[in-house]
């Protein structure tokens, strides 16, 4: 190990020192250690919440120090203009269509609620997305009668990408107006056929707002091939960034490769951007942008400036050990405890996709039983996620969903795997799962 500290400064903490020949090859222990992660716990719920590299937390304490009680003009940063470039470059788009936001729940409600909908519009979307998702749309509903086709998505091993695409396409009427759908359900971790489903919009003439929740830090993706309008993301799960962050791409130009749909009309709420007087100039139909959306949409008045370098550290971290190697290492893992699963508990026991690899993600859901009624026990589920904490530092979640033709939601265990996480603790994990379950049984 090479310390970065120089010679007037003090040698950093551990979790801050850089491997020699640098992050791109250190190895997996060397990353976990940059992690604020006991050694002795398991995390495989970053599906719910990430962990933070020391690193991290050290921007945040930081620039909170910097500028508490100070006299600076606390709005120029506000806008995040320099991190905003540097993040939207690591996932292919540009500044003016990147924003910084809260939350992937606030990125995801400015979005439903600038959309231009109004009475008998519909949108289509699924029972499987996150209350933020569906709240707002429900309210939106309520305030201006649109109509909301929400279908349930089908669950298990065998299901296909064509399966869902197709029922995606039946709900579409001449009054649809939006296609809205998470990238990566949060309760069976399917891994939705995102292009696919953009495609489908673009043949309709469909806006797409994309729950993007669970893709930065876990995949190496470029956001504005997969031809959607709007992606929501959080910032503190897969991307390990402080909790009260987000990434939000709003589509600020036309790259008919990928989206050759004309902008649709967005009023960017929640604005000090926004002209107070008139109107923005018409939004443009080339490559080359009319204004900058991401300005309108960051400009909020004072943010938490920290939580926003401490996020933009996240992301560097993550190009410096490199995305695709982290998307990777985070896949092979995921497929290391699916078989360790399997094997366990059976192939039926998944409600994750996995035959199908284009819908396989590093969450996987699964019922940990021998009885199948017990999928629509929730004292059990409660009862075997808090054991695996409390007596054995495990930590991961349970999920309840809709399942086609059942009539009661089903629950299931949910583990998802992360750069920090190892073969030895998901043997671990696992083993203690099946013996745990057993005396739940
Ligand atoms: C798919 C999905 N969407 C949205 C959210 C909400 O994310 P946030 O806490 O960043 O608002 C979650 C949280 O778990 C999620 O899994």
């Amino acid at each position: 190990m090479v310390s970065t500290a120089g010679p007037d400064r003090p040698d950093p903490s551990p979790g801050t020192r850089r491997p020699e020949g640098g992050l791109r090859n250190a190895s997996w222990d060397q990353i976990r250690d940059l992690f604020a992660l006991d050694r002795d716990c398991t995390h495989l719920n970053t599906g719910t919440v990430g962990a933070m590299p020391h690193e991290v937390l050290e921007v945040n304490d930081r620039v909170t120090r910097e500028w508490t009680g100070g006299l600076m003009n606390v709005y120029p940063p506000a806008m995040y203009t320099e991190h905003r470039a540097n993040i939207g470059r690591a996932f292919g788009v540009d500044q003016d269509e990147m924003v910084i936001c809260h939350n992937a729940t606030e990125g995801v409600a400015r979005v439903i609620h600038g959309l231009d909908l109004g009475d008998g519009d519909e949108v289509v979307t699924t029972s499987h997305e996150c209350y933020s998702v569906l709240s707002n749309f429900n309210l939106v509903r309520n305030r201006h009668g649109l109509t909301i086709r929400t279908v349930t998505p089908p669950s298990g091993p065998d299901v296909r990408a064509e399966e869902i695409v197709e029922l995606f396409e039946r709900q579409i009427t001449p009054r649809t107006k939006v296609l809205a759908f998470a990238a990566i359900t949060l309760f069976t971790g399917t891994m939705m056929p995102v292009r696919e489903l953009c495609e489908l919009a673009h043949r309709h003439g469909l806006i797409t707002v994309i729950d993007g929740a669970l893709l930065p830090g876990m995949l190496d993706c470029d956001l504005r091939a997969y031809g959607a309008d709007f992606i929501s993301c959080s910032g503190s799960k897969f991307q390990c960034g402080p909790l009260g962050t987000g990434l939000l791409y709003v589509r600020n130009k036309v790259h008919p490769e990928y989206n050759p749909l004309p902008l649709p009309t967005f009023w960017p709420v929640i604005s000090t951007w926004y002209p107070m007087i008139g109107s923005p100039p018409p939004r443009t139909t080339t490559s080359v942008e009319s204004y900058n959306m991401g300005d309108y949409l960051q400009s909020a008045g004072s943010a938490n400036i920290a939580k926003g370098a401490a996020l933009a550290r996240a992301c560097e971290l993550w190009d410096e050990i490199g995305r695709d190697r982290i998307e990777l290492r985070v896949r092979e893992l995921a497929e290391y405890a699916r078989s360790r699963l399997v094997e366990h508990f059976g192939w039926e026991s998944l409600y994750s996709p996995s035959s199908d690899p284009r819908l396989r993600s590093p969450l996987i859901a699964f019922n940990p039983f021998r009885a199948r009624e017990d999928a629509w026990n929730i004292k059990k589920f409660i009862t075997f996620v808090d054991r695996l904490e409390s007596e054995h530092r495990i930590w991961i979640r349970w999920t309840e969903f809709d399942v086609p033709g059942s009539p009661h939601q089903h629950y299931a265990a949910r583990l998802c795997t992360h750069l920090f996480n190892g073969h030895d603790e998901i043997d671990r994990a696992v083993g203690t799962m099946a013996a745990l379950a057993r005396e739940i049984s």
